[in-house]
């Protein structure tokens, strides 16, 4: 079968595809008993008043898959379809579930490119695997390192955008992306109810209607920000 091929309806009836989604999201639903095996460093973290985020790092973090769920990854999906999506940039790969749904939008909009980027060097590896095992290597890349530098460079223009790792960083991956966007591009931040509170700064920037974006937050799993970049 050729890398390009399609499927009736959606890349993500193919055998391959839905295979590692299958088993992703049910690797993923271990992640609570991860979290629990963390909690003594998260508390540690608290009590000297860390933010979670802070107390997260990524090498703590390396064997919790943290991704969308299948809803909001069916929303990425269909979201990518629905702009006709080529150019797609992440920003947190994890092990790679987002990234095997955007790829397969970008597979079935005729090709393309999505760039993700992970800094930890283990996930990074395992997220290669995975979009290798689904057949969307070509189509998917994952830069090793940290965002603000990785993506430093991506072609363009940009259609969509995830904004799924480390939350204070939203708002830089935000801004070095930006002018790279095309009009009409839309960006997705994940996480808006967890984390309310550090990302309010980032939600009334985009929908404050002055910096260039419409805005809304949406209740898919843990909310995300569905922003469109303004034609003017
Ligand atoms: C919530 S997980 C991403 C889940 C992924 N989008 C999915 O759905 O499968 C966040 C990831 O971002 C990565 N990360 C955090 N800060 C980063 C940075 N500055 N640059 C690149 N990756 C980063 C973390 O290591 C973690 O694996």
């Amino acid at each position: 079968m050729s890398p390009m091929a399609t499927y009736p309806g959606s890349s993500l009836r193919d055998p391959r595809i839905s295979a590692v989604l299958d088993r992703l999201h049910r690797d993923a639903r271990r992640d609570v008993f991860r979290f629990v095996g963390l909690a003594p460093r998260l508390l540690g973290g608290f009590l000297v008043r860390r933010s979670l985020f802070d107390s997260m790092t990524p090498e703590r973090a390396k064997n919790i898959l943290m991704p969308v769920s299948r809803e909001q990854g069916h929303f990425l999906y269909l979201t990518a379809r629905a702009i006709r999506a080529r150019t797609v940039v992440e920003f947190g790969t994890s092990f790679a579930i987002s990234t095997l749904y955007l790829a397969s939008a970008v597979r079935d909009n005729g090709g393309g490119v999505v760039i993700g980027t992970e800094l930890e060097p283990s996930k990074h590896e395992r997220a290669l695997a995975h979009l290798a095992e689904a057949g969307l290597d070509e189509i998917a890349e994952v830069r090793l390192g940290d965002a603000m530098q990785t993506l430093e460079k991506t072609p363009e223009p940009i259609d969509l955008v995830l904004l799924d790792g480390w939350k204070d960083l939203y708002r830089p991956v935000l801004d070095l992306l930006t002018p790279r966007l095309r009009p009409g591009a839309v960006v997705l931040a994940d996480n808006i109810h967890t984390f309310r509170k550090s990302l309010r700064p980032y939600v009334e920037f985009v929908q404050s209607g002055e910096n260039g974006f419409d805005s809304t937050t949406l209740s898919i799993a843990d909310g995300f920000e569905y922003s469109v970049r303004s034609d003017g």
